[in-house]
């Protein structure tokens, strides 16, 4: 009987000694910065202000804001107290236009760079712009939130390369390749889609040109919106790691915005990153939770591996968010639950590797092919 009480109270001491000296995912967001590779929130300045910047405050809480609270923005859940509240430490802001509705998508495109530019230029205590791996590292040691550009679908060029190369000038450091339409060179996920009936096609020369070039240029090549023979076509051409700015899993959920395994296994050769996306209706069937975040993680860590898996929330995006990750402030929740899940897989040093060094590390490989191009001549258009 004492004995079995002295047995109790010796786990309990022991239990309650090591969650002491645990530490909560989160602490690991203090020490490097979290990358997240995709946030539309200068869609939604577009949308609801016509990017008069004075009518988005982002330095207020815009939870119940009449142009950016939920009730009439079901996607916008981005300002400057919750990304604090969710120890951001670096957004990649998508410069985005609708490749359906913009009769000049390289105009467009430029307005969206000059808005973000301009967010970033008003908060000089929050926020700082920036275009290289080593900007990021420096500004979080800064307390600021790193911010660079994204180029969201290759009909932002309009079949130019340069307009390509102009927005590398402008600071542009990736392009994802798609949005929802099918160019000339590439096509879009939709295709992928079983109720679609276009006939799959493959990355034409110039499309292959254009993934050599921003090779040299060292602009990201971002694969997430394309079909998978896109995937692999560019993943068999490039020259450099590439990224998925915002993709889950699809042997998690089914959704042609999702990733293969197949893929995730070149990826993994590659070198390159797959940064999991939050969209309800890319993650689960129905009524997503966090916890369907983390199995995407999971999965593309145990696949890819460890070193090939990122955040790419999706914020500002999309209109429905998981139960537990409704917005920006969330962040340091998730990588609470993917330590209580793991503690052998969610090591300080892996839980830095997922919130940002994958990412760095990605980056930094493609400024080094790019400074080993230097003698490689610009491509002319065709
Ligand atoms: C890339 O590799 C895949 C799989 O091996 C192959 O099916 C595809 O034709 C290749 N594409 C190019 C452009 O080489
Ligand atoms: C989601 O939750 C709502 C409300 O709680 C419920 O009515 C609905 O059946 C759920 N949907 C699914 C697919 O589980
Ligand atoms: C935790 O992760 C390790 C390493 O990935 C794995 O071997 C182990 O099965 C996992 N444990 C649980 C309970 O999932």
């Amino acid at each position: 009987m004492w004995k079995n009480v002295v047995i109790v109270f010796i786990i309990f001491f022991t239990h309650s000694f090591c969650a002491k000296v645990d530490f909560p995912g989160r602490a690991v967001l203090d020490n490097f910065p979290l990358i997240d590779g995709h946030n539309d929130l200068p869609w939604n300045i577009f949308l609801n202000a016509k990017n008069h910047l004075e009518k988005c405050k982002i330095e207020a809480d815009l939870t119940k804001d009449e142009l950016f609270g939920s009730k009439n923005c079901v996607s916008c859940v981005t300002d400057l107290p919750r990304l604090k509240k969710g120890k951001l430490g670096a957004q990649f802001w998508a410069a985005y236009v609708d490749c359906t509705k913009s009769k000049d998508p390289v105009l467009d495109t430029l307005e969206q760079i000059d808005v973000i530019k301009r967010m970033v230029r008003k908060y000089p205590n929050d926020l700082k712009f920036t275009t290289t791996a080593d900007g990021i590292l420096e500004a979080f040691k800064e307390k600021k939130i790193a911010s660079l550009i994204g180029v969201e679908g290759g009909h932002s060029i309009d079949n130019h390369l340069s307009v390509l190369r102009a927005f590398y000038d402008l600071g542009v450091r990736y392009l994802t390749l798609t949005h929802t339409c099918n160019l000339d060179w590439a096509d879009s996920s939709l295709v992928d889609d079983p109720k679609s009936t276009h006939k799959k096609g493959n990355l034409n020369d110039f499309g292959k040109k254009i993934v050599l070039e921003m090779n040299r240029l060292g602009m990201l090549v971002d694969l997430s919106h394309v079909s998978k023979n896109i995937m692999w076509d560019v993943l068999n051409v490039t020259r450099s790691p590439i990224i998925f700015s915002h993709s889950s899993a699809k042997a998690i959920y089914s959704h042609s915005r999702n990733v293969d395994d197949d893929v995730l296994l070149k990826v993994k050769l590659n070198g390159g990153i797959v940064m999991v996306n939050f969209f309800s209706q890319f993650i689960s069937r129905g009524n997503a939770t966090i916890k369907d975040v983390t199995d995407h993680i999971n999965h593309i860590a145990d696949i890819a591996g460890i070193d090939h898996v990122g955040i790419g929330s999706d914020f500002d995006g999309v209109p429905s968010y998981p139960k537990g990750l409704e917005d920006t402030s969330k962040y340091p929740d998730l990588f609470d639950l993917l330590r209580e899940q793991n503690k052998t897989k969610w090591t300080v040093e892996n839980l830095e590797k997922l919130a940002g060094r994958n990412f760095i590390r990605v980056f930094k490989t493609n400024e080094k092919i790019r400074d080993d191009l230097t003698k490689e001549e610009p491509v002319e258009n065709p």
